[in-house]
Protein backbone atom coordinates (compact mmCIF):
# COMPACT_ATOMS: atom_id res chain seq x y z
CA UNK A 1 0.00 0.00 0.00
CA UNK A 2 1.45 3.37 -1.20
CA UNK A 3 1.76 5.87 2.25
CA UNK A 4 -1.00 8.30 2.49
CA UNK A 5 -0.76 11.34 4.74
CA UNK A 6 -3.65 13.70 5.27
CA UNK A 7 -2.19 17.44 6.18
CA UNK A 8 -5.11 19.88 7.61
CA UNK A 9 -3.57 23.53 7.40
CA UNK A 10 -5.70 26.81 8.69
CA UNK A 11 -6.33 28.80 5.39
CA UNK A 12 -5.15 29.04 1.60
CA UNK A 13 -2.17 30.84 2.69
CA UNK A 14 -0.95 27.46 4.58
CA UNK A 15 -1.86 25.30 2.04
CA UNK A 16 0.23 27.44 -0.62
CA UNK A 17 3.27 27.88 1.26
CA UNK A 18 2.75 23.91 2.66
CA UNK A 19 2.68 23.06 -1.25
CA UNK A 20 5.68 25.19 -2.49
CA UNK A 21 7.59 23.32 0.49
CA UNK A 22 6.88 20.03 -0.80
CA UNK A 23 7.91 21.25 -4.31
CA UNK A 24 11.26 22.48 -2.95
CA UNK A 25 12.20 19.25 -0.95
CA UNK A 26 11.06 17.41 -3.42
CA UNK A 27 13.56 19.22 -6.20
CA UNK A 28 16.01 19.29 -4.18
CA UNK A 29 15.74 15.68 -3.43
CA UNK A 30 15.36 14.50 -6.79
CA UNK A 31 18.09 16.59 -8.04
CA UNK A 32 20.62 16.02 -6.06
CA UNK A 33 19.49 12.17 -6.31
CA UNK A 34 19.69 11.69 -10.08
CA UNK A 35 19.82 15.49 -11.75
CA UNK A 36 16.53 16.03 -12.28
CA UNK A 37 13.29 16.62 -11.03
CA UNK A 38 9.88 16.10 -13.32
CA UNK A 39 6.57 17.42 -11.62
CA UNK A 40 3.36 16.90 -13.16
CA UNK A 41 0.88 20.56 -12.41
CA UNK A 42 -2.54 20.90 -12.67
CA UNK A 43 -5.17 23.87 -13.38
CA UNK A 44 -7.86 24.77 -11.23
CA UNK A 45 -7.94 27.71 -8.53
CA UNK A 46 -6.39 25.77 -5.58
CA UNK A 47 -2.55 25.61 -6.70
CA UNK A 48 -2.44 29.09 -8.13
CA UNK A 49 -1.31 30.05 -4.56
CA UNK A 50 1.62 27.98 -4.53
CA UNK A 51 2.77 29.22 -7.65
CA UNK A 52 3.22 32.20 -6.81
CA UNK A 53 5.08 31.40 -3.33
CA UNK A 54 7.44 29.64 -6.29
CA UNK A 55 8.28 32.86 -8.10
CA UNK A 56 9.25 34.52 -5.25
CA UNK A 57 12.45 33.97 -2.63
CA UNK A 58 13.20 31.46 -1.38
CA UNK A 59 11.95 29.34 -4.28
CA UNK A 60 12.88 31.14 -7.02
CA UNK A 61 16.54 31.10 -5.88
CA UNK A 62 16.50 27.93 -3.85
CA UNK A 63 14.56 25.71 -6.64
CA UNK A 64 17.00 24.27 -9.35
CA UNK A 65 14.99 25.50 -11.77
CA UNK A 66 17.56 24.72 -14.95
CA UNK A 67 17.41 20.78 -13.92
CA UNK A 68 13.41 20.74 -13.01
CA UNK A 69 10.90 20.10 -15.80
CA UNK A 70 7.39 20.64 -16.00
CA UNK A 71 4.66 18.71 -17.10
CA UNK A 72 0.82 19.22 -16.89
CA UNK A 73 -2.13 16.72 -15.43
CA UNK A 74 -4.46 18.23 -18.00
CA UNK A 75 -5.42 20.88 -20.09
CA UNK A 76 -8.37 22.89 -21.35
CA UNK A 77 -8.24 23.35 -25.41
CA UNK A 78 -8.04 27.11 -25.74
CA UNK A 79 -5.39 29.06 -26.79
CA UNK A 80 -2.51 29.59 -23.77
CA UNK A 81 -3.78 33.23 -23.78
CA UNK A 82 -7.34 32.25 -23.24
CA UNK A 83 -8.77 32.77 -19.13
CA UNK A 84 -9.19 28.86 -18.76
CA UNK A 85 -5.70 27.75 -19.99
CA UNK A 86 -4.00 25.86 -17.49
CA UNK A 87 -0.67 26.35 -18.94
CA UNK A 88 -1.83 30.29 -19.11
CA UNK A 89 -2.94 30.90 -15.42
CA UNK A 90 1.02 28.93 -14.67
CA UNK A 91 2.82 31.69 -16.56
CA UNK A 92 1.33 34.27 -16.06
CA UNK A 93 1.69 33.09 -12.40
CA UNK A 94 5.05 32.25 -11.83
CA UNK A 95 6.76 30.59 -15.19
CA UNK A 96 7.53 33.97 -16.58
CA UNK A 97 9.20 35.09 -13.96
CA UNK A 98 11.43 31.51 -13.68
CA UNK A 99 14.61 30.84 -14.87
CA UNK A 100 13.79 27.84 -16.67
CA UNK A 101 14.92 26.83 -19.89
CA UNK A 102 12.37 27.00 -22.39
CA UNK A 103 13.18 23.18 -23.01
CA UNK A 104 12.19 22.29 -19.39
CA UNK A 105 8.37 22.91 -20.12
CA UNK A 106 6.92 20.21 -21.57
CA UNK A 107 2.90 21.87 -22.06
CA UNK A 108 0.25 20.46 -23.61
CA UNK A 109 -1.16 21.69 -27.01
CA UNK A 110 -4.36 23.81 -26.11
CA UNK A 111 -4.70 25.29 -29.20
CA UNK A 112 -4.54 21.67 -30.86
CA UNK A 113 -7.67 19.92 -31.08
CA UNK A 114 -8.40 17.35 -28.35
CA UNK A 115 -7.12 13.98 -30.46
CA UNK A 116 -3.89 15.74 -31.70
CA UNK A 117 -3.27 17.71 -28.90
CA UNK A 118 -2.98 14.09 -27.04
CA UNK A 119 -1.28 12.68 -29.49
CA UNK A 120 1.34 15.47 -29.32
CA UNK A 121 1.20 15.09 -25.77
CA UNK A 122 2.29 11.65 -25.63
CA UNK A 123 4.78 11.83 -28.39
CA UNK A 124 6.58 14.24 -25.87
CA UNK A 125 6.54 12.17 -22.93
CA UNK A 126 7.79 9.16 -24.92
CA UNK A 127 10.87 11.07 -26.49
CA UNK A 128 11.38 12.79 -22.61
CA UNK A 129 11.23 9.95 -20.50
CA UNK A 130 12.42 7.45 -23.23
CA UNK A 131 10.13 5.33 -23.42
CA UNK A 132 9.75 1.91 -25.23
CA UNK A 133 6.42 0.17 -26.23
CA UNK A 134 4.01 -0.77 -23.61
CA UNK A 135 6.11 1.54 -20.68
CA UNK A 136 4.66 4.40 -18.97
CA UNK A 137 6.61 7.09 -17.57
CA UNK A 138 7.30 7.89 -13.46
CA UNK A 139 7.15 11.35 -12.42
CA UNK A 140 8.67 12.55 -9.87
CA UNK A 141 5.85 14.34 -8.19
CA UNK A 142 2.03 15.34 -9.07
CA UNK A 143 -0.06 17.82 -7.82
CA UNK A 144 -3.84 17.24 -8.42
CA UNK A 145 -6.55 18.91 -7.26
CA UNK A 146 -10.32 17.42 -6.78
CA UNK A 147 -13.49 18.55 -7.86
CA UNK A 148 -16.79 18.35 -5.63
CA UNK A 149 -17.50 15.28 -8.21
CA UNK A 150 -14.98 13.28 -7.38
CA UNK A 151 -13.05 14.41 -10.74
CA UNK A 152 -9.19 14.95 -10.91
CA UNK A 153 -6.99 16.40 -13.47
CA UNK A 154 -9.83 15.69 -16.52
CA UNK A 155 -10.90 12.31 -15.11
CA UNK A 156 -14.26 12.65 -14.84
CA UNK A 157 -16.87 10.30 -12.89
CA UNK A 158 -19.62 10.14 -15.89
CA UNK A 159 -16.53 9.90 -18.95
CA UNK A 160 -19.13 6.94 -19.93
CA UNK A 161 -16.66 4.26 -21.42
CA UNK A 162 -13.36 2.96 -19.64
CA UNK A 163 -10.22 4.80 -20.71
CA UNK A 164 -8.01 2.98 -22.77
CA UNK A 165 -5.26 2.06 -20.34
CA UNK A 166 -2.75 1.76 -22.92
CA UNK A 167 -2.17 6.10 -23.58
CA UNK A 168 -0.51 8.49 -22.03
CA UNK A 169 -2.50 10.79 -22.54
CA UNK A 170 -6.15 11.04 -23.82
CA UNK A 171 -9.11 13.17 -25.04
CA UNK A 172 -12.27 13.90 -23.36
CA UNK A 173 -14.87 16.41 -22.88
CA UNK A 174 -16.39 17.05 -19.77
CA UNK A 175 -15.68 19.63 -16.79
CA UNK A 176 -16.72 23.34 -16.03
CA UNK A 177 -16.44 24.88 -18.51
CA UNK A 178 -17.53 21.89 -20.06
CA UNK A 179 -14.80 21.52 -23.40
CA UNK A 180 -12.17 19.07 -25.06
CA UNK A 181 -9.53 18.71 -22.88
CA UNK A 182 -6.51 16.30 -22.71
CA UNK A 183 -5.88 14.53 -19.38
CA UNK A 184 -2.77 12.22 -18.43
CA UNK A 185 -4.38 8.75 -18.07
CA UNK A 186 -4.81 6.22 -14.55
CA UNK A 187 -1.83 4.20 -15.58
CA UNK A 188 0.49 7.12 -15.69
CA UNK A 189 -0.76 9.35 -12.61
CA UNK A 190 -0.76 6.08 -10.28
CA UNK A 191 3.20 5.29 -11.76
CA UNK A 192 4.33 8.59 -9.46
CA UNK A 193 6.68 8.68 -6.82
CA UNK A 194 4.52 10.95 -5.14
CA UNK A 195 1.03 12.54 -5.49
CA UNK A 196 -0.36 15.67 -3.68
CA UNK A 197 -4.34 16.67 -3.93
CA UNK A 198 -4.49 20.60 -2.94
CA UNK A 199 -8.12 20.56 -1.84
CA UNK A 200 -9.88 23.47 -0.25
CA UNK A 201 -13.27 24.95 0.43
CA UNK A 202 -16.21 23.20 2.54
CA UNK A 203 -17.92 22.28 -0.97
CA UNK A 204 -15.22 20.09 -1.20
CA UNK A 205 -15.56 18.59 2.67
CA UNK A 206 -17.87 15.65 1.12
CA UNK A 207 -16.76 14.11 -1.18
CA UNK A 208 -13.05 14.44 0.18
CA UNK A 209 -14.89 12.54 3.52
CA UNK A 210 -16.17 9.64 0.95
CA UNK A 211 -12.26 10.19 -0.85
CA UNK A 212 -10.58 9.22 2.32
CA UNK A 213 -12.89 6.50 4.07
CA UNK A 214 -13.07 4.76 0.46
CA UNK A 215 -16.43 4.51 0.42
CA UNK A 216 -16.87 5.63 -3.41
CA UNK A 217 -14.40 3.53 -4.94
CA UNK A 218 -15.74 4.37 -8.54
CA UNK A 219 -14.43 8.21 -8.01
CA UNK A 220 -11.38 9.21 -10.01
CA UNK A 221 -9.89 10.87 -7.70
C1 LIG B 1 -8.61 21.40 -14.44
C2 LIG B 1 -8.08 20.55 -13.38
C3 LIG B 1 -9.01 20.01 -12.35
C4 LIG B 1 -8.88 20.82 -11.05
C5 LIG B 1 -10.08 20.56 -10.15
C6 LIG B 1 -10.06 21.42 -8.91
O1 LIG B 1 -9.83 21.65 -14.47
O2 LIG B 1 -7.85 21.87 -15.25
O3 LIG B 1 -6.77 20.23 -13.35
O4 LIG B 1 -8.90 18.65 -12.11
O5 LIG B 1 -7.71 20.47 -10.39
O6 LIG B 1 -11.24 20.84 -10.89
O7 LIG B 1 -10.15 22.76 -9.33
P1 LIG B 1 -10.12 23.95 -8.30
O8 LIG B 1 -8.77 24.00 -7.71
O9 LIG B 1 -10.41 25.17 -9.13
O10 LIG B 1 -11.20 23.68 -7.28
Amino acid sequence: MPKTEVIVVADADELAARAAGVFMSAASAHVEQKRRFVVALSGGSTPRGMYRLLAASPALSEVPWERTHLFWADERCVPANHPESNFGAAWRDFLHVLPLPHENIHCIRGDFPPEEAAEAYELELRRFFQLGEGEFPIFDLVFLGVGKDGHTASLFPDAGAAPDESRLAMAVKGGTPNIGRVTLTYPVLNRARQIVFLVAGREKAEVVKALLEGTRPELPA
